[in-house]
This record gives structure tokens, C-alpha cells and sequence, in this order.
């Protein structure tokens, strides 16, 4: 199935819909890379091979990843994606246990919304009602949000959802009800005022449950379930998706998403509980350019903008950050001062050059000389970042006058620090792409090699197998436990698992079995050139050496390493030496 599936899906075709491919050499077409932000294009499509890859940041892989990775999408969706893009049915969608469960739970979590929605018009329900109406909350923006009331009892809704055919069981795997002590199944969301959490596609996918008042826990939030991952999606990312503002604001809390909403700022969204995701980042980044960050006025708030600005910036999103004062957040600004004041706000917040350098400022006291000294470092080195000249000299001439200095020296020490930085970013940019192939760590930052040497060996026989899978049948192949990387080894497991059973070991196929990580790197691996008249000569090096490596690794664990402490007492002798 997946296939035919990338035979009808040429990469290119796909690729090009996103990326302007114009530079050609040989097989391989370029372009700038959609994953990182760059000038000269390093981002690789292979006609022949069937799979893309980026020298600058190292993201590789099928059709699939690429989608995968573009639409921000599971491997499922992406299959989906590309199977109605090239029209063809799903036939293996029903008889497909997974999808099917996952379909189930999908329509119980709307079903479930429907219920707690109902609940809103029942005698019970005007409790919630009533919080609403003191929160100013109208009957509209609940409406437009889909908020509902889960009643005050032990099994309103897993009656209610039985009668429509559901089992407790499905129940608990959606983490709408949970089980008792007696063996029973009891409601999760009791006496809560109800949000749905619905992804960009509109399924509701989870819900977040606050209490009617004062009261722990404040939230209660669906867990982690077969179509609920906090950190991939956003609250009411459905909603600002839509906005013509040109902007997503990013808040904290679900009441100051439906409040902002409700005061006509129709791109609120909040990260789900947790502070900002590099998912949830990726994911705003398809839909916006332009982040104004509205955290709590306090100094968890602080700190989780400065991580947002970090991982934002990552992916060429601009950002501001909104100051509020007087109030602790946007939900209580826009009571206290109305909605024009936000938009004043929104208008003049800060963008993150100010941000960043009224940290820097703050962090000293500039009247004690060695904090200035400090101060003038930091804030030179942040103006240095700056692209543009003018700015520069704009932030440089503000860093001069908050320390007291002239100008033009201040002006000169970040020049000189900006032309530092360039040249490194320039031999940078040039070491990646004139010889990929040399970079001896992989660019995924979570796949940090612990023994590079052992590590280049495994990439050797990896890139081997995958070339001359009837390699595969040798028997002095080392188990993969002996490797020093466990995603090498993984991925050595994998293609011998596949030659052992016939299967295609081309990289297009192998998306299900590894993870995006993974894939990026096998397809790093296979584009460094390699030899084949040499390739059993090549096999027993890399063999011998990862056999070598793994014995080292093992005794360095033993109690006493002779050899080593026999090295340091002659270091030290000679040392003793030198100074008699
Ligand atoms: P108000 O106090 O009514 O303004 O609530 P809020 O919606 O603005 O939420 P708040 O700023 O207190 O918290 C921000 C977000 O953190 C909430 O929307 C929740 O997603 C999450 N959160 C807050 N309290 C809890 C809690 O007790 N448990 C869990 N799991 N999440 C919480
Ligand atoms: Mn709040």
C-alpha cells in the first residue's frame, strides 16, 4: 500500500508545492529548506532516490516524512494525505484496527461535547451558567467555543454514552471516565465548566474541565490518549487558524483565550497547561509569521516568554511580547480597561529586541562599575545580532545612554562583534555544505553520539546494508546491542529485520518503523559516497571496530582501569621530575 503510495506521490511534485526548487546538479535538485531558516539553499530533493534531505539542519526522509513533517501530521494522516492527493482510496483505512479505534474515539469525544453542551440548558446546568455569567462570558462565545457543564455526578455521562452504544472501555481509553477501586467506572469531569480542545482538522481531540469557582484543582485535563497529545496541539488553534489578523496571540489560560476571543482578538490561542512546545511552535508557524506572546504578568509568565521567544525565533516566527500592567492577565485586563486598551496594547507591545534588552537591563545595577562592565557586554553582544545596520545603531545608541557612555564607542564594540559573529556564521555555512558528508555528529540535537568512532563504524555498516542488503546474511554481524548509539542501532535493527524477511530496505519504505530523528539521519548516512568494489574489506573494519569499541566501553565500567591509572602515575612522576 504505502507503496504504491510514493510511486503515485513523486517527491518532487510534492516537495515543489511547498519549496521553489531552482539550483540542479545531477540527480539532486535544491532549494531553501522549509525546517530552518537560511540564504543559500542546502535542502536536497532526489529524483532517483525518492527522498529529500537537508545538509543545514539534517532533516531527511521519504514523501511521507516530508509531509509528515510539513503538515505537521502522524504517519497515518500523512499516508491519508498523500493517498487522497493522488486519489487513491484507503482501502486498508477500515479493516485497520488502529484507525478504526481512533475513529471511535473520535466520534465519542463529539458526542461527549454534544452531552456537556446539552447539560448548559438543563436546572442543573445553571450553575455553570451562572459561573459564566460572572466571568462575562456570553451565551455566544460559549456557543462559538462549544463549552459545556459536566454535571455533578458520578455517571451522568457514561450513562449517557452507553445508551449511545459506547463501552466503559472505550470510555477509559478516551480518559472520559475513569475506574474505581470497586472494579466500577466513574465520570472524570465532575461539576466542571467544560472546554473542548479541537485540532485544526475540527475533531474534538480532548477536554480541559475547570472548576465552577475557587477550588483544587483548578483544571482537569483529558490525558494523553490514542488522538490526544498536549504538546502538538493548541487551544482554539481551530478557531485563530481562521483570523485575518495576521498575527496568533499566545496566552496561558483557556478563560483568557474565550475572553480575548469574545472582545473580537479572534487569534488568541494557549499552549494546553504546558509552556510552548517546539510542536506547538512548528505547528503556529504554518499558520502565522507573527507571535505576540500574553503570559501572566508574573514571573513563571517571564520566564515561559523567554523559552516561547527561544523556540519561536528558532523558526523565523517574529515576536512580541505583551506588557500588561495593572492587571495579571489578558482575561483581567480587558475587564479592568476594555478591549480598546488591549488593542493600544497589542499596537505598541513590545517587539523582542526591547524585550530582551530590558532583561539584560534589569539584571544589573549600573551604578556598581563591574555590573556596567557586565551590563555592556551582554547588551552588545545582543545588539550584534541584529541584522539590520540601522537597527543596530538604534539599540546601540539606547545601550550607550542607559549606561551612561558615548555613543561611538558603544557603536564600534557591536560592529566588531557583528562582523565576528558573520564571518562565523559564514565558514559555518561553508564547512556544512561543501563537505556534509564530514560532519561527524548528527544534526538532531537528542541524538548526540557518546563514541563518535564506534558511531561512524555503525553509520559504515548501516550505509553498507542499506546499499547491499545481501550483506545483511553475514554471520559475524554484531548484534545491535553492541552499538554505542541507540539510534544507530535501532535503525540496524530495523533493516536487518527487513532483509531477514525480503522486504525493501529503500529509505521511502522505512517511515513506519522509524521515527522522524531517525529517518533524518539514515538518510544522512546513505547520502555519503561509499565504494562498493570495497565493500567487504569495509564491512570487516567497521565490524572490528565497533567490537573494539563496545569492549572498551564495557571495561571502562569495571572497578579499576589499570592501564589508565598506570598512565597517570607516570604523568605524575614526570611531573615530580620536573620540578626537582
Ligand atoms: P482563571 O484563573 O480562571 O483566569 O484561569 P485561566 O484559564 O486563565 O488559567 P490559568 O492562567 O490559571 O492557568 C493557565 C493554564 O494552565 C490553564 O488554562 C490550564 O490549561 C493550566 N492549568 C491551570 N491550573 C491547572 C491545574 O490545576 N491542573 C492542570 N492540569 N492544569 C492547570
Ligand atoms: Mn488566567
Amino acid at each position: 500500500m504505502t507503496h504504491s503510495l510514493v510511486d503515485r506521490n513523486d517527491i518532487v511534485d510534492v516537495v515543489s508545492g511547498y519549496v521553489r526548487l531552482s539550483k540542479r546538479s545531477g540527480a539532486n535538485q535544491f532549494g531553501l529548506c522549509p525546517f530552518h531558516s537560511e540564504k543559500t539553499p542546502s535542502f536536497s530533493v532526489n529524483a532517483e532516490k525518492q527522498i529529500y534531505h537537508c545538509f543545514g539542519c539534517g532533516k531527511g526522509g521519504s514523501v511521507i516524512n516530508f509531509i509528515m513533517e510539513i503538515e505537521n501530521l502522524g504517519y497515518r494522516d500523512a499516508v491519508a494525505f498523500l493517498a487522497r492527493r493522488a486519489g487513491m482510496p484507503m482501502p486498508e483505512e477500515q479493516n485497520d484496527a488502529e484507525s478504526r479505534k481512533r475513529a471511535r474515539m473520535l466520534a465519542l469525544n463529539k458526542d461527549s461535547a454534544r452531552f456537556f453542551y446539552e447539560q448548559l440548558s438543563t436546572p442543573e446546568g445553571r450553575r455553570a451558567g451562572e459561573y459564566m455569567a460572572q466571568r462575562r462570558i456570553s451565551p455566544a462565545t460559549a456557543r462559538n467555543f462549544g463549552l459545556g457543564y459536566a454535571p455533578d455526578t458520578w455517571d451522568s455521562l457514561e450513562k449517557a454514552m452507553r445508551q449511545k452504544g459506547y463501552t466503559d472501555f472505550e470510555l477509559a481509553d478516551a480518559g472520559l471516565v475513569r475506574r474505581g477501586k470497586n472494579g466500577g467506572f466513574y465520570d472524570t469531569f465532575r461539576n466542571r465548566l467544560m472546554f473542548p480542545v479541537i485540532d485544526v482538522r475540527g475533531n474534538v481531540i480532548g477536554f480541559s474541565g475547570r472548576i465552577l469557582g475557587d477550588g483544587e484543582p483548578k483544571y482537569m485535563n483529558s490525558p494523553e490518549t490514542l488522538v490526544f497529545n498536549k504538546s502538538r496541539n493548541l487551544f482554539a488553534l481551530n478557531l485563530a487558524k481562521k483570523s485575518k489578523s495576521g498575527y496568533i496571540i499566545l496566552s496561558e489560560g483557556n478563560i483568557d483565550v474565550v475572553s480575548l476571543h469574545q472582545a473580537g482578538f479572534d487569534s488568541a490561542v494557549a499552549s494546553l497547561g504546558t509552556s510552548l512546545t517546539a510542536e506547538q511552535a512548528r505547528l503556529l508557524s504554518r499558520y502565522t509569521n507573527q507571535v505576540i506572546i500574553a503570559y501572566d504578568n508574573d514571573g513563571a509568565g517571564l520566564k515561559a516568554s523567554q523559552r516561547a521567544i527561544n523556540i519561536l525565533e528558532k523558526l523565523d516566527v517574529k515576536v512580541k511580547v505583551l506588557r500588561m500592567s495593572g492587571a495579571k492577565d489578558p482575561d483581567e485586563f480587558i475587564k479592568a480597561k476594555g478591549p480598546e486598551a488591549f488593542r493600544k496594547l497589542l499596537e505598541g507591545s513590545e517587539n523582542q529586541v526591547d524585550y530582551r534588552l530590558r532583561a539584560v537591563t534589569e539584571k544589573y545595577d549600573l551604578a556598581v562599575d563591574e555590573q556596567k562592565v557586565e551590563f555592556l557586554k551582554e547588551a552588545t553582544e545582543l545588539v550584534a545580532r541584529l541584522p539590520g545596520a540601522v537597527e543596530r545603531q538604534v539599540y546601540a545608541m539606547r545601550v550607550a545612554a542607559q549606561a551612561g557612555m558615548q555613543d561611538a564607542p558603544i557603536l564600534a564594540e557591536v560592529e566588531r562583534r557583528h562582523k565576528r559573529l558573520v564571518s562565523r556564521a559564514y565558514r559555518e555555512e561553508q564547512r556544512q555544505q561543501s563537505q556534509p558528508e564530514r560532519q561527524s555528529q548528527p544534526a538532531e540535537k537528542a541524538l548526540r553520539y557518546d563514541d563518535p568512532d564506534s558511531a561512524r563504524a555503525e553509520e559504515g555498516l548501516i550505509r553498507l546494508l542499506s546499499l547491499e542488503p545481501a550483506l545483511g546474511a553475514r554471520p559475524e554481524l554484531p548484534e545491535a546491542e553492541r552499538f554505542s548509539s541507540p539510534a544507530l542501532g535501532h535503525i540496524y535493527s530495523v533493516l536487518r529485520g527487513r532483509i531477514a524477511r525480503h522486504e525493501s530496505v529503500s529509505s521511502a519504505n522505512l517511515g513506519e518503523e522509524l521515527n522522524g530523528d531517525e529517518m533524518s539521519l539514515l538518510v544522512c548516512i546513505q547520502q555519503a559516497p561509499v565504494s562498493l568494489t570495497q565493500s567487504d574489506r569495509a564491512l570487516q573494519d567497521y565490524i572490528k571496530i565497533i567490537q573494539e569499541r563496545w569492549q572498551q566501553r564495557t571495561q571502562k565500567d569495571a572497578p579499576l582501569d589499570l592501564r589508565a591509572l598506570a598512565t597517570s602515575q607516570r604523568e605524575k612522576g614526570k611531573r615530580y621530575e620536573g620540578n626537582g
